[in-house]
């Protein structure tokens, strides 16, 4: 029988075993990540990945609980986390609200909140609340408007990282995204708290990765430094997509195999 990944199994995989996590939001993605992966993530990069947004902030709480749907329904064995939209967090009341309703629709494990000092109450508010929440630190999508820059850098942004890992550890979040955090800051971090980091762009020295799954298949067009391209799905795609044109035009598709008698 294959066995479901808790909150407990992730915790218990500290300085043990890395935890591998990927993005999914579809069905087909699903079922082959869920063969991998301790956590799935229904990231909201789904807006710039499926959608063609600009950012995340377009991103709406219904098309995060219909895509949470999705990937809960096709996952058997991972964690599920999703995560909460721009502006659906700005109070506790609003937090709380808006989680329950994905929890209760996706059938989801955990959210994921983006931010530190200036969320805390909002976090705390939710676990006391019975939420498990996954914490994100560095590069927080939603609040960028221009370049993306790595963090923790300078001591001043090294200190602030640290300060906010701490404080969302003792707010309780079962573990933190660390988004292009430097590898020293993000090797201090991981060294300092007793939760797992999961990181994108943030060093081998977290206890776990992530990375957005059409990235690493090579399917979206991205130069981004920490991105390796593990296959070039793209290019597969392409042969097939070129093979059945030109069946189509040589009349070679359908044959008779491939037609009803
Ligand atoms: O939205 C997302 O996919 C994420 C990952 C990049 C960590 O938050």
């Amino acid at each position: 029988m294959m066995r479901k990944i808790t909150i407990k199994k992730i915790l218990s995989k500290k300085k043990k075993s890395p935890i591998i996590c990927l993005t999914a939001y579809t069905k087909n993605v699903t079922k082959i990540v869920d063969k991998y992966c301790d956590i799935i993530l229904v990231g909201d990069s789904l807006g710039m990945v499926l959608y063609g947004m600009k950012s995340t902030r377009e991103v709406t709480l219904d098309q995060m609980i219909l895509h949470g749907k999705t990937v809960k329904k096709f996952s058997k064995r991972s964690l599920v986390v999703v995560d909460m939209p721009f502006k659906t967090y700005r109070s506790k009341k609003e937090a709380l609200n808006n989680a329950k309703k994905i929890i209760k629709e996706t059938k989801c494990e955990a959210v994921k909140l983006e931010g530190g000092t200036k969320i805390i109450n909002i976090i705390k508010h939710l676990i006391s609340n019975k939420i498990s929440v996954m914490g994100h630190l560095g590069i927080l999508p939603q609040s960028i408007k221009g370049k993306f820059k790595s963090k923790g850098k300078t001591k001043k942004e090294k200190v602030k990282i640290l300060k906010e890992a701490k404080l969302l550890e003792d707010a309780g979040v079962f573990a933190i995204v660390l988004e292009c955090v430097e590898t020293t800051t993000s090797k201090l971090i991981t060294n300092s708290i007793k939760i797992p980091t999961v990181g994108i762009g943030s060093s081998v020295y977290c206890d776990g990765q992530v990375l957005v799954t059409d990235d690493m298949l090579g399917l979206n067009k991205t130069n981004i430094r920490f991105v390796k391209k593990f296959v070039n799905l793209k290019k597969i795609i392409n042969e097939g997509v070129k093979k059945f044109k030109k069946d189509v035009l040589n009349r070679k598709y359908p044959t008779k195999k491939y037609s009803y008698n």
